[in-house]
């Protein structure tokens, strides 16, 4: 389930910079970052932290390319404001990897060919795998229905879908509709 995160903050300071040291966990590894609390998640991985996986889309939780796990949850990380994700457990889509291999769906993406220019392929893998984690055998309704916030210009859903799916259910799929 996707979940915009509210924080209950102020608005964001428009004047001077007011920044703060805060605490991240990140793929396992507490990191320190000097930001404005208000601002938001994505660019604190992003800008301060060096992972590009979460992409820059819309800026407005509407396609899903910044999707990162917290909590267990698939969130928006453009909308997520960087205070309610202190001491949090964060996951980006660098820490599904290990020492340096993809994991079981990053795999299943690129055996699928899923991408295409690629960019919407962050979002789509961490929203699949928090989906995964919650239900490791989830139906192919229920990925559609994770899915639907995340956007593919591109059109490559069918692939995307046959990616997850090989997960899901153990084995590459033969073809079909979605
Ligand atoms: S960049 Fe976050 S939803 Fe589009
Ligand atoms: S592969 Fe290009 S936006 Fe999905």
């Amino acid at each position: 389930m996707r979940r915009r995160v509210s924080s209950g903050a102020a608005p964001v300071n428009q004047g001077g910079a007011m920044t703060r040291k805060l605490e991240l966990h990140v793929n396992g590894r507490v990191h320190t970052v000097e930001a404005e609390p208000d601002s938001m998640l994505l660019y604190a991985l992003r800008d301060n932290l060096g992972l590009h996986g979460p992409k820059f889309g819309c800026g407005l939780s509407e396609c899903g390319a910044c999707t990162v796990i917290l909590n267990g949850n698939a969130v928006h990380s453009c909308v997520t404001p960087l205070q309610a994700a202190v001491g949090q457990k964060i996951t980006t889509l660098e820490g599904l990897s290990s020492d340096g291999k993809p994991n079981k769906l990053q795999q299943a993406f690129i055996d699928e060919q899923a991408a295409q220019c690629g960019y919407c392929i962050n979002g789509m893998i961490m929203t699949a795998q928090a989906l995964i984690d919650r239900k490791p055998h989830a139906t192919r309704d229920e990925i559609k229905t994770a899915l639907e916030g995340n956007l593919c210009r591109c059109g490559t859903h069918m692939r995307i879908l046959r990616a997850v799916e090989r997960v899901t259910t153990g084995h590459a799929a033969q073809g079909g509709t979605p």
